[in-house]
């Protein structure tokens, strides 16, 4: 592709400094790439909801669906957490997803070496942390109907439900199988069918699509069980495709084992458009501050340039550029832990500013 019509939605708390940084690594390399950039920017989140009344206007979702990605920053913050759930900052997004479609979401979770030590984790379980969790997007859980609170105050009933039809099942089935294609060939799927009737579908329907895929291992493991796994053996997962909040937990653990969870990016697919954020979320107590770290945007620069632009090859040295500055000992403060010897503690700005220059240097 030569040609990027990009949208851009900051949103809020750390959202706009670090999208700001990362949209630098993007239009450094598409420029070194003759790749001609549109960008257009919106606000949303908690910002479209002072400005317009709704965290994600209809325009901006119509817009959303028509350009080749949306990069997004981070929405919520403490100030709406009095407004009504449906008018959420979050729901935004959700709105979001939805609409685009983008059904997979991709959230790698690589260890790069010179974090080791600040993983959580005792440095040989560290060393071993590459995987990839896809994540069930836009059904599930988070979807579901009914829902609501409804009742007499006192006698109140909260309501969600989990649901998948075997379409839903389906077709993120076979993103995850393609994906482990690519990798070590080892998909494992998690579910919960040993309490949830809908798991029990989402196992069977997977058992099925195995037989398309004879050269991928399918394994399947109860969502608690992995939770466990993935910090007494990391090792043994390659590719995992889960319903959309197991997801959205054990990526967050997946996080933490990479010695941050500022440092993730994650990519969501549909059939086509695409939607590129940090799995971070705004984290309003260091927005403003120069804190955050912006590597996590950046890295989902990278995986724009890898599904939207079919450039693996930019993508790879934008991780190779990310991979130099943390082995040069340049630290936010959320990597700030284990041994600092040696190791230099920068603003946000600053760590960007480092990953432009190895980029920089061609
Ligand atoms: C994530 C976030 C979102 C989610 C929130 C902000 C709605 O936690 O992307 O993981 O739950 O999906
Ligand atoms: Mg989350």
């Amino acid at each position: 592709m030569t040609e990027l019509d990009i949208l851009v939605v900051a949103g809020d708390g750390i959202g706009p400094e670090v999208t700001a940084e990362a949209l630098r690594v993007l239009e450094l390399v598409a420029k070194q790439a003759d790749i001609a950039l549109r960008l257009e920017h919106q606000v949303f989140g908690g910002a479209s909801i002072d400005h317009h009344g709704v965290p994600a206007t209809e325009a901006l979702l119509e817009r959303a669906t028509e350009v080749d990605a949306v990069l997004l920053g981070a929405v919520g913050g403490p100030k709406w957490d009095g407004v009504a759930a449906d008018k959420r900052p979050e729901k935004g997004l959700l709105n979001l997803r939805s609409r685009m479609g983008v059904y997979a979401n991709l959230r790698p979770a690589k260890i790069f070496p010179s974090l080791v030590d600040a993983s959580p984790l005792r440095r040989d379980l560290a060393e071993q942390v590459d995987y990839v969790v896809v994540r069930e997007l836009i059904g599930g859980l988070y979807f579901g109907e009914p829902r609501g609170i409804s009742g007499e105050p006192g006698k109140q009933v909260g309501i969600n439900t989990l649901t998948y039809s075997e379409d839903e099942i389906r077709r993120i089935g076979k993103r995850a199988f393609e994906i482990a294609q690519q990798r070590q060939k080892k998909l494992c799927s998690i579910d919960k069918a040993n309490v949830l009737e809908c798991m029990v579908l989402w196992r069977r329907t997977m058992e099925t699509l195995a037989k398309d895929y004879p050269d991928v291992a399918l394994s399947h493991m109860y969502v608690d069980n992995c939770s466990m796994q993935l910090v007494l053996n990391p090792g043994q997962f390659d590719v995992m495709v889960c319903e959309n909040m197991f997801g959205d937990i054990i990526s967050d653990e997946a996080g933490a084992t990479t010695g941050s969870i500022g440092l993730l990016p994650s990519a969501s697919l549909g059939d086509k458009g695409a939607l590129y954020e940090p799995i971070h979320g705004s984290a309003p107590d260091i927005a403003a501050q120069s804190k955050a770290n912006p590597l996590a945007a950046i890295l989902s620069v990278a995986m724009l340039f890898e599904h939207t632009a079919k450039r693996a090859d930019l993508s790879r040295r934008i991780e190779a550029a990310v991979a130099g500055v943390l082995a040069d000992g340049l630290r936010t403060g959320d990597l700030m832990r284990g041994d600092s010897t040696g190791k230099k503690l920068v603003s946000t700005r600053e760590m960007a500013d480092a990953v432009v220059n190895k980029l920089s240097l061609r």
